[in-house]
């Protein structure tokens, strides 16, 4: 819930005192801002909760594949989990080196493949059978030996949205048990393949315990199956999914030292590396989204507050319908009004709130959309010709510009206004 007068309290603590309307003047709006400190605080509290295992921290750089964020995992010894050859190239430009990725995903082509290769990617999760043998062929061509795990689907319900639902057996993603079973028995038919690994995600946004406690349960159990029937599995990756708070008063996310104590307990048997892929809580909540309202509008039924970031700067709450606590920066007295909080994009979804609580606010007033730092910027386009948004990180009382707006002309880059026809 909104603090009751309506004010900045977490932002202020976000922002740790550095000042949300003169970065707002600095850099314009929307703006997106994050703490570096907030980020390490998450990074530092991972690996104490994770002491003494022997555990890689792949962040997960779909939730926010921003240079300067990748950057700060590289400088605090986090790899990264990547889903193409794009996040692949960022990671590595970031510092992160090969061998601290993992690479997941349905859908890696075979020059993905190749190319992660040759960056030396620590491993594979692989999805299918022909994925599988598509990783034997192209390690075959450079000559090596790629180190895989599978990716198991535990048919699990992670009780979160249905759109980022990921371990039932109804969806796209893993392989069953069976089958799984069936690619160690062959493993001897893939010699460039060492399949020594274990994979799991079942979802993001998981605020209870107990579905990760399934999962990895039956991982554990399959691993006991593995072992016993003579293969070796030298690493079991938990996947990510670790949800935060986006609804203060609402949303209870189980604590880290919580989580990895599942995780500890689940693999109590296991001797071996164990990754983990987190996303959104290493870097969610160390992020707002500053913006400006545009005009304030009576509908005939609705009070409207129309603002200057839309779905296309955050599409969490027109895709998901997600919730952000959203709060006005300056400090302001008098009855709470509720406003739908809507954007200037041509789509009725373009929604960030209906009937939300804010005091009075006029042209001008600027808003902080809470907990940004994670799958918003990284979703972003310039849909209705709206630029890419800018983002800046504050630490330790300085700020700077991590990303600027996107140009007009960057925009437009690539778009050819003489086509040249060639016939068919
Ligand atoms: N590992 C794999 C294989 C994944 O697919 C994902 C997220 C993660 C790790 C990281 O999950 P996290 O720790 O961030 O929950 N756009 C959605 C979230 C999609 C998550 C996709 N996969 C959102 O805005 O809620």
């Amino acid at each position: 819930m909104d603090s009751p007068s309506g004010s900045v309290d977490r932002p202020e603590g976000v922002l740790e005192g550095v000042n949300a309307d003169s970065l707002a003047a600095r850099h314009g709006t929307p703006l997106q801002v994050y703490s570096a400190n907030a980020i390490r605080n998450r990074i530092r509290s991972l690996h104490a909760a994770l002491q003494g295992l022997d555990a890689l921290v792949c962040f997960a750089a779909k939730a926010n594949s921003c240079h300067a964020i990748l950057n700060l995992m590289a400088e605090n010894g986090v790899g990264a989990d990547i889903v193409s050859v794009g996040e692949l190239e960022r990671c590595l430009r970031a510092g992160i080196s090969g061998s601290r990725m993992v690479f997941s995903g349905v859908g890696k082509t075979e020059a993905e493949m190749s190319r992660a290769l040759e960056c030396g990617v620590g491993r594979f999760n692989v999805e299918s059978v022909d994925e599988l043998d598509g990783l034997q062929r192209v390690a075959a061509q450079r000559g090596l030996i790629a180190c895989a795990a599978v990716r198991v689907n535990p048919d699990v319900d992670a009780l979160t949205h249905a759109k980022i639902s990921t371990g039932k057996a109804e969806n796209k993603f893993g392989v069953g048990m069976s089958e799984a079973r069936t690619w160690f028995e062959q493993a001897r038919q893939r010699p460039n393949v060492r399949l020594d690994g274990l994979h799991v995600h079942i979802g993001s946004q998981i605020l209870d315990l107990g579905p990760f406690r399934q999962a990895l349960d039956r991982v554990a159990e399959f691993h006991r199956e593995l072992v016993a029937a003579g293969h070796a599995i030298t690493s079991i990756d938990v996947g990510g999914g670790l949800g935060v708070c986006y609804r203060e008063g609402h949303d209870h996310p189980p604590d880290v030292a919580a989580y990895v104590e599942v995780v500890r307990h689940a693999l109590r048997e296991f001797r071996g590396r164990i990754v983990l892929e987190p996303g959104r809580w290493l870097v969610a909540e160390a992020g707002v989204l500053l913006t400006r309202v545009i005009r304030v509008k009576q509908g005939e039924q609705r009070r409207f507050l129309i603002i200057d970031a839309a779905m296309n700067d955050l599409l969490r709450p027109s895709l998901y319908e997600a919730w952000h606590d959203i709060v006005a920066v300056r400090q302001a007295s008098g009855p709470m009004i509720a406003y739908d909080i809507v954007g200037p994009v041509c789509e009725t979804g373009d929604t960030f709130a209906l009937a939300r609580e804010l005091p009075e606010c006029q042209a001008g007033d600027l808003l902080a959309i809470k907990t940004t730092g994670a799958y918003g910027t990284s979703m972003a386009s310039s849909y209705n010709s709206r630029p890419l948004l800018a983002e800046v990180m504050i630490d330790d009382g300085r700020s700077a510009l991590i990303r600027q707006r996107q140009s007009l002309d960057a925009m437009i880059a690539g778009e050819v206004t003489s086509p040249q026809w060639i016939s068919a």
